[in-house]
């Protein structure tokens, strides 16, 4: 009796991952990505695209409360002039400072302003999309995926980092018109393939040809992905270029180094290689005296 509960136990303990795996959500397919390797640049027309797709479609339920319109002319971001910067800014309207009466009216945003959240609170947002959508800023380093062995071996010589991103594009295209037979999605959720658990609250927010690009570039729901996806990679690591070029030039500094103290050690060590019997241990009365 107890050795056929023991292999009941067994075979559904080894039933078990196979039926998670049916419900499990697929990896991200990986992309080619500008800012990708050790030598990695951003794409300032994807980053100016991807912007573009933020301010015209996601910006209506998701902010940016960590990104400063100034650092859209900061060098390794998206390269806009500060002029263009300031215009930008001055398109949106934030909490000005309180007057002398202690009323806080909006005022025209500037170059030292951050990009205004759409909600007043979490509750509102709640209220309006029975989930709050998260705040952006970080989100391309806040969401990942497992990698899972021997995936993660071979990211740590191919410098694989952008797990964030991938994610994002394909959560941003993994959408389903209906869920797959058999699968119930709670009131006001969407079926994505790429979402864990798959019911999102977020309905699909792009389509194609809603975003119109001025530089020729696919206005398709892939391409639209990308481009804010890489943006938001931007948003929570604005200094990736510099980053990746110090590392650069410290791993040349180091190997310059390593030859210098090699050349050095065999200098200091010259005399003991060419006299080693110098090296013997003399008996204490041999030792000068002064
Ligand atoms: C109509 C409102 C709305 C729009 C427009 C919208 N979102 Fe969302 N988004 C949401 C809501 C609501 C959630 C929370 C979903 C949940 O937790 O089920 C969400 C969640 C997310 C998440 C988090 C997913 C996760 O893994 O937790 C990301 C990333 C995201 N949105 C990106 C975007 C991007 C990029 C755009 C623009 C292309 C966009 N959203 C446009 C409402 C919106």
């Amino acid at each position: 009796m107890a050795a056929a509960r023991t292999i009941l136990a067994l075979a559904v303990s080894l039933a078990a991952p196979a039926l998670a795996q049916e419900q499990e959500t697929p990896a991200p397919p990986m992309n080619k990505w500008s800012f990708a390797g050790p030598f990695g640049k951003y794409d300032r027309a994807q980053l100016q695209r991807g912007l573009k797709v933020y301010r015209e479609v996601c910006q209506v339920c998701h902010g940016l409360k960590l990104v400063a319109f100034r650092t859209l002319a900061d060098p390794g971001g998206p390269g806009f002039t500060i002029a263009q910067a300031t215009a930008i800014a001055a398109e949106y309207q934030v909490k000005g400072e309180p007057d002398d009466q202690g009323e806080v009216k909006d005022r025209p945003g500037r170059l030292a302003d951050v990009f205004p959240t759409p909600f007043p609170n979490d509750q509102a947002a709640r209220a309006r999309y029975n989930a709050v959508p998260p705040d952006l800023s970080v989100i391309a380093k806040a969401r990942g995926y497992e990698r899972g062995f021997p995936r993660w071996v071979g990211d740590i010589f191919t410098q694989y980092q952008e797990q964030g991103v991938d994610y994002l594009t394909a959560l941003l295209h993994g959408y389903r018109d209906s869920p797959p037979a058999g699968v119930t999605l709670p009131p006001g959720n969407f079926y994505n393939e790429y979402f864990p658990g798959h019911a999102i609250a977020m309905p699909p927010p792009l389509t194609d040809k809603r975003v119109d690009y001025t530089d020729g570039a696919p206005m398709t729901v892939e391409q639209y992905a990308k481009d804010i996806s890489a943006f938001l990679m931007w948003t929570a690591e604005p200094h990736l270029e510099a980053r990746k070029r110090v590392g650069m030039q410290v791993f040349i500094f180091l190997i310059v180094l390593a030859g210098l103290l090699y050349f050095t050690k065999k200098k200091v060590w010259h005399e003991v290689e060419l006299h080693p019997e110098k090296l013997k241990p003399r008996p204490p009365s041999e030792y000068p005296r002064a």
